[in-house]
């Protein structure tokens, strides 16, 4: 990749937490953005790595998710040639600048941050610190490499805000180093929600399989579980996000994987029910499945490693560059 700072392309930065076995949402509300914009932009994109042992991992399964997550990428048609994909963890200034920006950031900050409320619920006191703290790591990933754009799904949104309100306050206080950055979300496919439950977003941590559609998940697993998900209580497939949000999520997914407008799908199940709907659903899933899964299945562990390498070594030194410019503003000399 050519990340080279007379190309005057924009940058873009984002990544995955190994934390758990990736699904449609991840597919449809950041990666499928992440291809679009590799030739236009400089692109990197990360496994965040550290953001997963914020809960307990299994480590050996945390290896195999780490080598996995580039899996997908790869899968999903991100291009090692065009855009740099490396693990967090390998480069130490993400680490490094994170504990800064917690000396720059407030408590009430993260106070507000929604996505701590919901993954402690009542646990508020005896999750890990780390949980807590996890948008300044990701801060950190997004300000070491003058990011201009911050490709990810809606849940992400006020990460995103919190590193722009930093990275202002950095600058303001210590003098000019950082870029703010802009979150950019897809307008369709922004939060696909839970297959049991359209009220709630589909999560890798969700309670049950039948949440999700893995994207491991075989052609016929993922037909049962669209076959027992949720749908509201008329039979009509009409989008209407209020009043319908199941069929209309379950619209949103077929409309993405399969290519046709929500009033093609609308169209095209006009005066049928929701059987035939999720028949019709389950086709496009399984294809998408079936041609993902060849992909995915072709890297090896070899390949990842690699590429993961390459990625690291290439950027390091951005983000060293970096952390050495705020170190000197800090007076760490
Ligand atoms: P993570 O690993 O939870 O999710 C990865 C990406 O998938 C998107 N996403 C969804 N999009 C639509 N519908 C859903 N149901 C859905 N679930 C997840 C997420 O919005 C995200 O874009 N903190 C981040 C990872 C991160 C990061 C960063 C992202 C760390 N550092 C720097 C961007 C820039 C996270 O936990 O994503």
């Amino acid at each position: 990749m050519e990340l080279n700072k007379n190309n005057n392309k924009p940058t873009v930065f984002s990544g995955v937490q190994p934390s758990g076995i990736l699904h449609l949402g991840n597919y449809l509300g950041a990666l499928v953005q992440w291809v679009e914009m590799q030739d236009q932009y400089n692109c990197i994109f990360s496994v965040v790595d550290y953001h997963a042992i914020t809960i307990k991992q299994n480590p050996e399964e945390l290896k195999k998710r780490i080598i996995n997550v580039v899996k997908m990428y790869l899968a999903s048609g991100i291009n090692p040639e065009k855009a740099i994909i490396f693990q967090q963890s390998a480069v130490s200034a993400h680490t490094e600048l994170a504990w800064i920006l917690n000396c720059v950031a407030r408590i009430a900050d993260l106070n507000k941050m929604t996505q701590f409320k919901e993954k402690a619920g009542d646990q508020e006191k005896t999750v890990s610190v780390g949980l807590y703290d996890y948008p300044i790591l990701m801060a950190a990933d997004i300000l070491l490499y003058n990011t201009d754009i911050v490709p990810v799904g809606d849940d992400q949104i006020q990460h995103v805000e919190l590193t722009r309100t930093l990275a202002r306050r950095f600058n303001r206080e210590y003098g000019q180093i950082f870029k703010v950055p802009e979150v950019i979300i897809k307008k369709q496919g922004a939060r696909i929600m839970g297959l049991d439950d359209p009220t709630k977003k589909m999560s890798k941590s969700a309670g049950s399989p039948a949440n999700y559609i893995a994207l491991t998940d075989s052609p016929e697993v993922a037909t049962k579980k669209i076959m027992r998900a949720v749908t509201d209580s008329d039979s009509e497939i009409k989008y209407d996000l209020k009043k319908k949000p199941a069929i209309a999520n379950l619209m949103t997914i077929y409309s993405l994987l399969a290519g046709l407008s929500l009033k093609e799908l609308e169209q095209n199940y006009k005066n049928k029910g929701y059987g035939d709907f999720k028949k019709g659903l389950a086709q496009a899933i399984s294809k998408f499945l079936t041609q993902f899964q060849i992909k995915y299945n072709s890297f090896t562990d070899e390949k990842v490693k690699q590429i993961l390498k390459h990625g690291a070594d290439k950027i390091r030194p951005i983000a060293e560059e970096t952390l050495k410019n705020v170190k000197n503003k800090l007076g760490i000399i």
